[in-house]
């Protein structure tokens, strides 16, 4: 493969809020090395005449400027690839797997009652549109004999090597990849369970439910949780609502980002209208006066009580591997995911893989040293499914290591590359001016600097992604030294 040359800062006008995002594609052939990407680019041939460009290609492709992967397959043959889960995991493997060619079939088997989705979107806008929220519509599918099953799958046997769904029906596999995704985790806090306008999201059905009970706004909605989603879908409701976010932590998002970084992500939601109560514990949820069969307000230990119309939760997932929990041959780790090497082979098993969510994989970025971590992050599933394609196209070639990154709509747009998981972080460098926008913050564990965060600094972010692929990432200290890592490019 060759070293991925070209990253682009670009934008996705595909919502009403934008997902702005970092790709990154081979500067030869446009194809996509590292998503989140939809399509790879389209490659002209440029020519420099009388002080003008000149491309020539196919007119209707430099008339789209866009073009669709390589992904038709009309005939398969012999080998089966099954797929369970129907997210970002699944997406990587088929179009990995047919990108390069495999002819053999390809079923996804996923309960989620619709074509992949793009879930990110999920909470950023909290859309219901299955048109502008599914990835590639069901000629795509068809397009490339991908057959997808809208099932429930409720157990694996991995020595018949066959897949039961909840209908009874049975899919055999040469090769099987799991990508489950993760279980939205709820409070085991009185009222939590059974008050109604209490709400998690993780997909379109939960997205209608809140959609509907928001209703015409207006509405006083508390967000319990001060994570990522949490964040999220407090900015996208605080328009026209009364928004209140709870969380345990004594700054929003202070596991991953810090206390400092938490703080300043909190002013610009506090700007929105968006109110906090930090290092706060929950203690219960009590009915409406109006509809006892409703929540009315939530209670915290402190005895501060909080009118709400509705809840959500955003308190974290867990791997969705129920199917598995009774099966006598794979161990489970404590947390419920699956234990895997570097090509996300499932350890104990054969011909069996785990991506995404339900992963727990050695970790090669900087300060990883092979610890076994679990990221939930889109572009993580999504790369982990080619990783695995190219896997099962040819076992002896060497799994590529890739950053994980992801963005977040924080009332700006937030971007992170790396990973602190495995090695923690004991300082963070904040740099540029916070006041403006426009500040990155790098997280070292020592002189390693492990990940880095930005906003309004996308081509930082994109260079440093780049540098952490290449293990050539600055350390901590030239940072502080006054060090600009966009000059230690364009690395190679
Ligand atoms: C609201 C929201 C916003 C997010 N925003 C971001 C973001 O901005 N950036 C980012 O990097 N990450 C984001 N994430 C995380 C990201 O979406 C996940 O890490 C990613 O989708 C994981 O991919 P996956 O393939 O492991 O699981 P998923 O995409 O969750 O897919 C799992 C699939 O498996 C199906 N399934 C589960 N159990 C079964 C079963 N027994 N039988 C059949 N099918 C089954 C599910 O229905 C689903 O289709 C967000 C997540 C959510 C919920
Ligand atoms: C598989 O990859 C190995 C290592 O790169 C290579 O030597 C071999 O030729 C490949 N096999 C096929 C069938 O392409």
């Amino acid at each position: 493969m060759e070293v991925c040359s070209l990253r682009l800062s670009f934008l996705l006008f595909l919502t009403p809020v934008d997902t702005a995002t970092t790709a990154c594609f081979n500067t030869k052939t446009g194809d996509i090395e590292d998503g989140p990407a939809l399509d790879p680019l389209p490659v002209f041939k440029a020519v420099e005449r009388d002080g003008a460009v000149y491309i020539t290609g196919d007119a209707e492709t430099i008339k789209a400027g866009r073009r669709k992967p390589n992904f038709k397959c009309t005939s398969t043959s012999g080998d089966k690839v099954v797929v369970v889960g129907g997210g970002s995991g699944a997406l990587g493997v088929v179009e990995g797997l047919r990108n390069s060619g495999y002819s053999g079939a390809i079923t996804i088997i996923s309960n989620e009652g619709y074509l992949p989705i793009d879930r990110p979107k999920l909470s950023k806008a909290l859309l219901t549109d299955l048109a502008k929220l599914q990835w590639r519509d069901e000629d795509w599918y068809k397009s490339g004999s991908v057959e997808i099953v809208k099932e429930e799958v409720v157990a694996v046997d991995f020595a018949s090597k066959t897949v039961s769904t909840k209908s009874g029906g049975k899919f055999a596999y040469s090769k099987l990849v799991l990508s489950t995704g993760g279980t939205p985790r709820v409070l085991p806090l009185q009222g939590f369970k059974v008050l109604g306008n209490i709400f998690t999201l993780r997909n379109v059905h939960d997205a209608k439910k809140i959609v509907d009970s928001i209703g015409e706004k207006g509405k006083k909605i508390v967000v319990i949780g001060s994570s990522f989603i949490g964040m999220e879908i407090a900015v996208a409701t605080s328009a026209g609502n009364d928004v209140t976010v709870v969380g345990m932590e004594k700054a929003p998002l202070e596991r991953v980002l810090g206390e400092k970084v938490g703080n300043l992500i909190r002013k610009g939601v506090e700007s929105k209208g968006v109110k906090f109560y930090m290092s706060a514990g929950v203690d219960k949820a009590e009915p409406s006066t109006t509809d006892s069969s409703k929540v009315g307000s939530v209670l915290l230990k402190d005895g501060t009580k909080l009118d709400a119309d509705l809840v959500i939760l955003g308190v974290g997932v867990a791997p969705a591997t129920e199917y598995l929990r009774d099966n006598s041959v794979v161990r489970l780790e404590s947390d419920g995911s699956l234990k895997t090497d570097e090509s996300f082979s499932v350890v104990g098993l054969k011909d069996v893989y785990a991506i995404g969510d339900i992963a727990t994989y050695p970790y090669h970025g900087p300060g990883g040293s092979g610890k076994y971590v679990r990221i939930e992050h889109w572009n993580v599933a999504q790369n982990a499914g080619r990783v695995v394609a190219g896997h099962i196209i040819n076992s002896s070639v060497e799994p590529q290591f890739f950053t994980p990154v992801f963005w977040s709509a924080l009332g700006a747009q937030l971007r992170y590359a790396g990973n602190t998981m495995a090695s923690g972080f004991d300082d963070v460098v904040l740099q540029g001016s916070p006041d403006e926008g426009k500040w990155v913050a790098y997280y070292a564990s020592g002189d390693t600097v492990v990940a880095m965060a930005s906003m309004g600094m996308d081509p930082v972010m994109a260079q440093c992604a780049q540098l952490m692929q290449l293990n050539k990432m600055p350390g901590k200290k030239a940072i502080q030294d006054g060090l600009d890592v966009l000059s230690v490019g364009p690395p190679q």
